[in-house]
């Protein structure tokens, strides 16, 4: 079999999906089965639509699209292997860092804000969080990875793959000029009382959203949340298989915290709208329908795009620039660095220019999450092997954002930096790498890209938390 010819042929199946109904897509999908053997993981083409499930129903079924309905048994018997080194990372997670101890017999009891968090150190407005280090922390993490199925894509889960190393999960990023406040549940309800909170971006982004239903439930079912995606037209489309992103209120405090995926933050426009395979006019300079529609009604936004900027992404979303109106067809916009410089100066000002009408708004543009691939690309055999947490180093000392252009187009305005690019890059060992949610791991590509949840991206929310 040719795997690489396959694998081609399924990455072009599955981007052809968008959008498209089952039926049409039936045909394709034996094709797919004979692709599918070779190419194992396809994370990487997953993210490239959210409208891919259809090949791998059980795994985005469970949990995030119908929360609170699970039917997973209870997880953690798998999760405990003896390490002969003895670090408590070899088991599931001790407890949930500095929460309360929680009555359940009332819904509510666990959002109590309690007087003495009033008291709570709210972030040092003037800190550089970026700059800093890692430290071995046994209060973390904040969730477990096998009990966190209401919000946690199992895609995402290392605990419920073949992986038996979880040092990762045991870090803390402390930032060298400040302290970083303490994040816990009432820290962040306390703040986000009668708030909203929303995440528009591509996968990264989605990790991020899931990161934080975690961290703020303590990975604990929580049946009191309601799924008001619906108030936000996140529902599922005729023929489509998963909505464009989810949103849960937390009724006890009546916070709202949501995702959307835009993998470009721009506005996406059909060229053609009676043709089902229509290429869509990508309006560089013109912020996400969604944005626009929903802007007013967020406290707290974090953006973040960067890793669909490459030309497969925009032949498989079939994508064509437009600046002013008008497609580019000559000029610096044609190189996709500038265009995706262009569309991040766009964005924050345009976000900017909300907050002059919006000011309670906190806006945050979140900066590039690196990617470890070694010895190759995603589709030439690249992989993370090394499972030794900070083998490179684990202090931050630049004063500068290792993402220039995402820094650069912050500067002068109210949308802050949510840098954590060189934070992460000093996290080789925690993403997906070969493991899968099979008996074996991928002999295929690997993800170096996507995080092990929970992970790196709990230390953005607790960055996130300091500044909100
Ligand atoms: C634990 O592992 C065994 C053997 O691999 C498997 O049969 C069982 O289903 C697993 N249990 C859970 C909860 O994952
Ligand atoms: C324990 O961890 C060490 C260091 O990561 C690794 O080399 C070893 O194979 C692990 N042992 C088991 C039994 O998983
Ligand atoms: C919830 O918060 C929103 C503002 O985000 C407010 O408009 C609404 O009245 C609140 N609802 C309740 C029941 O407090
Ligand atoms: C939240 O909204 C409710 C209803 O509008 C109000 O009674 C309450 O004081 C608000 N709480 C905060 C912290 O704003
Ligand atoms: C739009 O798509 C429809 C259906 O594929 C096709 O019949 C029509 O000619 C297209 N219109 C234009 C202007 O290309
Ligand atoms: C990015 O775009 C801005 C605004 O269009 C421009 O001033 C800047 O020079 C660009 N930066 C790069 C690195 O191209
Ligand atoms: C380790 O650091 C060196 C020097 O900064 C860099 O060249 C190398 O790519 C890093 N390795 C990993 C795995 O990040």
């Amino acid at each position: 079999m040719n795997c690489n010819k396959n694998k081609n042929r399924l990455y072009h199946i599955l981007e052809g999906m968008k959008g498209a109904s089952l039926q049409r897509v039936s045909s394709k999908l034996s094709a797919a089965i004979v692709a599918l053997i070779c190419a194992t993981i396809v994370i990487w083409a997953w993210e490239k639509t959210p409208d891919m499930s259809s090949l791998f129903p059980p795994l985005e079924q469970i949990g995030i699209l119908y929360p609170g309905t699970s039917r997973l048994a209870p997880a953690g018997e798998n999760s405990s292997v003896v390490n002969s080194t003895g670090s408590s990372s070899s088991k599931e997670i001790k407890h949930v860092s500095s929460l309360p101890s929680i009555d359940s017999s009332t819904a509510c009891s666990k959002y109590v804000i309690s007087d003495e968090l009033k008291e709570t150190p709210f972030g040092d407005e003037d800190c550089n969080y970026a700059k800093g280090k890692w430290v071995a922390d046994t209060r973390r993490p904040f969730y477990s990875g096998s009990a966190c199925k209401q919000w946690l894509s199992p895609m995402w889960a290392c605990r419920l793959m073949q992986r038996t190393d979880f040092f990762y999960e045991d870090y803390r990023w402390q930032p060298q000029s400040c302290e970083m406040p303490e994040f816990s549940r009432n820290s962040f309800f306390k703040k986000m009382q009668n708030k909203t909170i929303a995440f528009v971006g591509d996968s990264l982004g989605r990790q991020q959203f899931q990161s934080l239903m975690c961290m703020v439930s303590g990975g604990e079912m929580s049946p009191e949340v309601e799924d008001v995606g619906k108030d936000y037209g996140l529902v599922k489309a005729p023929g489509a298989l998963r909505p464009d992103g989810w949103a849960y209120r937390f009724p006890c405090t009546n916070t709202t915290i949501l995702y959307y995926w835009s993998s470009s933050l721009c506005e996406l426009e059909p060229l053609n709208k009676s043709d089902p395979a229509t290429h869509y006019a990508m309006h560089l300079d013109r912020p996400v329908t969604f944005l626009k529609q929903h802007l007013p009604r967020f406290d707290v936004l974090v953006l973040n795009t960067g890793h669909h900027w490459n030309r497969d992404k925009f032949r498989g979303n079939r994508w064509e620039m437009y600046a002013g109106g008008v497609p580019v067809i000559d000029g610096k916009l044609v190189d996709l660095v500038n265009a995706k410089n262009f569309t991040l100066y766009s964005i924050v000002r345009w976000v900017d220019s909300q907050i002059m009408q919006h000011p309670k708004l906190k806006a945050f543009l979140r900066t590039m999450s690196p990617r470890h691939f070694v010895n190759g690309d995603w589709n030439t055999g690249g992989s993370c092997d090394n499972t030794v947490p900070l083998s490179n180093g684990s202090e931050v000392l630049q004063d500068g954002s290792s993402d220039h252009v995402a820094e650069a187009a912050t500067k002068g305005t109210r949308v802050k930096l949510l840098d954590i690019t060189a934070l992460s890059k000093l996290r080789d060992e925690g993403h997906i790498s070969k493991y899968t949610l099979r008996k074996k791991a991928s002999q295929g590509i690997h993800d170096c890209l996507h995080w092990c949840l929970p992970g790196i991206p709990d230390s953005w929310n607790e960055i996130l938390h300091a500044q909100i």
